[in-house]
């Protein structure tokens, strides 16, 4: 079974074909990716319109590109996934009406697919796949929860941020420190070199009792912090404040991922999203694993950030699953807000 997915929910614009064997194991046949990042940066964060205007000139050549790297034909495709929501409404719609009016020509299935899916699912296209159920920790630029996930289809919230997501406050932080846009890799490069201890830094609700989480407030600590600095802090009390706030944000996503692992009695980690890439994040996560005795599952580091591999795969496994919501026909909409497990 081979499957096109198209990613345009935010600024990447991914393609991807997908095959799955007899068996069910799915393959990664090629994917193409374009990030708008460059484009966005001279505004200081992605800018709607001029992304929906740029994901129309680059989704046809990537999905030939993909179709040429895989030498494969259009008529090879069994079914058209792209990502139905959350995200950007015109960006969506581009990879929508893409993919619908791909289906509608090929006579083909066409899925919407949650985006949060395609990033949960993701690691199963890595060398070490998860195994049903673990709890997986979502952290992206719009999106920090923790969910209990028994199988394709099936998952439960455990809890969620109350304000800025995790990629946020690393977003967030990294402007403040003139470190341009998106800042979460550029704040950890930073922190490399900094003292994590140096600042004393809010852990927000690291000790609510619950599986929220809230990082509004670091983002204010932060800037505060800085204001102190004087007007020129140094690159070492620059460097120091990246790494105290790294620290911070880690530390509280470590301690939650814990607690869910223990009120679950699950023993299966799962990271997913932009800031799953982070190396402190993931070197913190294999320790505690090693430490308690679970283990912890991450998709390739290229699969981490948006891409149209993870949109296939989705839609490759719940087609295996036969679950229902595929669709044969022709019209589509776009869901710009769609928490994950409604339907
Ligand atoms: O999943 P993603 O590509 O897009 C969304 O669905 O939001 O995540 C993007 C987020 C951004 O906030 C970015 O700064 C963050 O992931 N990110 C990182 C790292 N790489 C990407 N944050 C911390 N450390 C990283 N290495
Ligand atoms: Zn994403």
């Amino acid at each position: 079974m081979i499957c096109l997915g198209i990613e345009s929910s935010c600024d990447e614009t991914g393609v991807a074909l997908i095959e799955a064997d007899a068996q069910g194991v799915p393959r990664l046949r090629a994917q193409a990716l374009y990030s708008q990042i460059d484009m966005h940066r001279a505004y200081g964060g992605v800018v709607p319109e001029l992304a929906s205007r740029d994901h129309i000139q680059r989704v046809l050549p990537l999905a030939r590109q993909v179709m040429l790297d895989a030498q494969a034909s259009l008529r090879d495709i069994d079914i058209v996934a792209y990502t139905q929501g959350p995200g950007l409404a015109g960006a969506l719609l581009v990879g929508a009406g893409v993919a619908c009016a791909l289906g509608a020509s090929l006579s083909r299935p066409m899925l919407g697919v949650h985006h949060l899916e395609g990033h949960l699912l993701s690691p199963f296209l890595s060398a070490d796949p998860p195994a049903f159920p673990f709890v997986a920790l979502l952290v992206s630029g719009g999106h920090t929860q923790l969910m209990r996930v028994d199988d394709v289809g099936s998952y439960a919230l455990l809890g969620e941020t109350i304000d800025d997501a995790a990629g946020e406050a690393f977003d967030k932080s990294a402007k403040l420190l003139d470190l341009g846009y998106p800042g979460g890799p550029a704040l950890a490069e930073l922190a490399a070199s900094g003292d994590p201890l140096r600042f004393d830094l809010p852990r927000p609700m690291l000790r609510s009792g619950d599986l929220n989480f809230s990082f509004a407030g670091l983002k204010t600590a932060v800037m505060v912090t800085l204001r102190k600095l004087g007007v020129s802090p140094s690159e070492q009390d620059k460097a120091d404040l990246a790494a105290s706030t790294q620290a911070a944000i880690v530390d509280v996503l470590v301690r939650k991922s814990l607690t869910a692992l223990q009120s679950t009695g699950l023993e299966r980690l799962v990271v997913a999203g932009g800031v799953g890439a982070n190396a402190m994040l993931r070197g913190r996560l294999n320790a505690e694993g090693v430490r308690r005795r679970f283990k912890v599952h991450y998709p390739e580091l290229a699969l981490c950030t948006d891409n149209g591999a993870m949109i296939a795969l989705a839609a490759a496994m719940r087609w295996q699953r036969n679950l229902a919501g595929t669709r044969f026909d022709h019209d589509f909409n776009v869901r710009p807000r769609w928490p994950l497990g409604t339907a």
